[in-house]
């Protein structure tokens, strides 16, 4: 498993690779890819729990998903999202973090902010509680934002990126993510921080990639942009599923070697003997 010391000295060395997992069989399958990272993202909001918005996201629902996924993959550095409005002040956090943490085993937290987080971010690194960071399109700001738009366009805007990673990579977090941001400005930030930078939509010079799990292997029924499907999970499902209906409906399946047999000895006594 990769540590946090360990993923910070990858930078300049190869590019780390997330995805995203929400439960054991996920986990399995990121843990047998050789995934680097495990994101338990409140993505899974969108993804499992039908939200049109993370925000609804809870931190028992974080620490429901994330065990389910340490089950799946003991052996895979896992980073659990802290949900919207479950960080705001430093006790809350500390609180929070410690949930998280033995209750789901996790190798550290996610937290979406700059500037305005560094008292929370510098309480749980003293609590000893990795930090990843999360910049750029940040959907817990959602509202604020005022919809899923590619941030860091303007003079102002990317001056305020490049600070709030400055200030994250000074801190102390093991990582940041990137999310929704010109590759230009992405590739700034990567060249001049200290820690590895994880894109997601922030093009190719970045230290790392994640992905949401569902739009990597194409269960997610609509894919943003900068998502590449590597398989269709999706499309293979919905045959399987509908072979299993048709073998259902012309009475193929199962089949005899399908099926459990009890002798002819034993049924033939059962027949005798059966008073109804
Ligand atoms: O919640 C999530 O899955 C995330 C990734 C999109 C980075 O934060």
């Amino acid at each position: 498993m990769i540590t946090a010391p360990e993923l910070r000295a990858l930078k300049g060395q190869r590019p780390s690779v997330w995805i995203t997992a929400y439960d054991v069989v996920q986990a399995q399958v990121a843990e047998e890819s050789g995934i680097d990272v495990i994101l338990v993202g409140d993505s899974l909001g969108m993804t499992t729990m039908g939200y049109d918005t993370t925000i609804p996201v809870t931190l028992q629902d974080m620490i429901h998903h994330a065990a389910m996924a340490r089950r799946g993959a003991p052996h895979t550095m896992m980073i659990v999202d802290f949900p919207f409005s479950t960080y705001a002040d430093v006790p809350t956090a500390l609180r929070n973090g410690a949930r998280v943490m033995q209750k789901t085993l996790a190798n550290g937290v996610k937290l979406e902010g700059g500037h305005d987080i560094i008292p929370v971010v510098d309480a749980l690194i003293k609590e000893k509680i990795p930090v990843v960071g999360h910049l750029g399109l940040t959907p817990q700001s959602i509202h604020t934002m005022g919809g899923y738009k590619v941030q860091a366009k303007t003079l102002v805007a990317i001056e305020r990126l490049i600070q709030d990673a400055r200030e994250l990579s000074d801190h102390g977090v093991s990582a940041i993510v990137l999310e929704g941001i010109p590759d230009r400005v992405a590739a700034f930030v990567t060249d001049h921080v200290d820690v590895p930078t994880i894109g997601i939509g922030a093009g190719s010079h970045v230290d790392g990639q994640v992905l949401v799990f569902h739009d990597c292997l194409g269960l997610s029924p609509n894919l943003p942009k900068f998502a590449r499907p590597f398989a269709h999970i999706r499309d293979d499902m919905i045959h399987g599923l509908q072979d299993y209906r048709n073998a259902v409906l012309h009475k193929s399946f199962p089949n005899d070697a399908e099926t459990y047999h009890i002798s002819d000895r034993e049924w033939e006594h059962f027949l005798t003997e059966y008073k109804n």
